[in-house]
């Protein structure tokens, strides 16, 4: 049976409210992103999970709406019960799963930190991520790659390897010049934009891009 996220990790664990990659300088390269390409007036987190990032950054950016989707229903629920309790009122919730999110609106960023991992489609799903996108707007995004997959088949254990087993198989690998050609947009590191390429979790098999879309 393949992994699923709902049944075998938020219903299954006592999750921890972390960014799954980066950890806790997620949130502060953000805001770095922020300063450099202006504050968004809207921002889509696609598996947002437990949304560190988006809880940490809603009360520096009042007036910015932050948006968070996610596959799993449970974790959805809960993040919605903690932004209600600490009044966040420009942070909301939905369940939607990529490729096909079903969101008929546009974001100034998008940001999709840890998740194409675990879409089949990988490459629709960047597409319809890009579509969110508003004109002058930007897609921040990391994704599976062939070294993504070295790591999953030789380094990592195994209850890794069965959640990131698409990317074991090879069946989801994207790369610089998949995405340029699939959205016809040259793609930028967000490691290096952010001044993270020298952290451990900036390595070859975690690349993270964005891309931003003409005004
Ligand atoms: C490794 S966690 C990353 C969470 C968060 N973005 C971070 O960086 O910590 C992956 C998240 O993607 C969600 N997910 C998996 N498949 C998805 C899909 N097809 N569409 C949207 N979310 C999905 C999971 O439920 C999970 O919360």
């Amino acid at each position: 049976m393949s992994f699923d996220w709902e049944r075998d990790f938020y219903a299954a664990t006592d999750w921890d409210r972390g960014a799954y990659l980066g950890g806790e300088a997620m949130p502060d390269h953000l805001e770095t992103f922020f300063e450099r390409v202006g504050v968004p007036g809207s921002v889509a987190d696609v598996g947002c999970g437990p949304a560190l990032v988006p809880f940490e950054l809603v009360p520096e950016y009042p007036e910015t709406d932050f948006h968070c989707y996610d596959v799993a229903p449970s974790v959805v629920a809960a993040n919605r019960e903690r932004a209600a309790e600490a009044d966040l009122d420009n942070l909301h919730f939905s369940v939607a799963g990529l490729p096909d999110l079903g969101v008929d609106r546009r974001f100034d960023l998008v940001y999709c930190m840890a998740t194409l991992y675990f879409v089949a489609d990988a490459e629709r799903a960047v597409a319809e991520l890009y579509e969110l996108v508003a004109p002058g707007g930007t897609l921040v995004c990391n994704y599976p790659n062939r070294h993504t997959r070295a790591w999953v088949n030789e380094d990592t254990d195994d209850q890794r390897r069965e959640a990131f087993e698409l990317v074991g198989r090879g069946e989801n690998l994207l790369s610089y010049e998949r995405i340029r050609e699939l959205l016809g947009r040259t793609p930028r590191s967000y490691w290096s934009a952010v001044g993270a390429s020298d952290a451990d979790y900036a390595r070859r098999s975690s690349p993270a891009v964005y891309v931003t879309k003409p005004a």
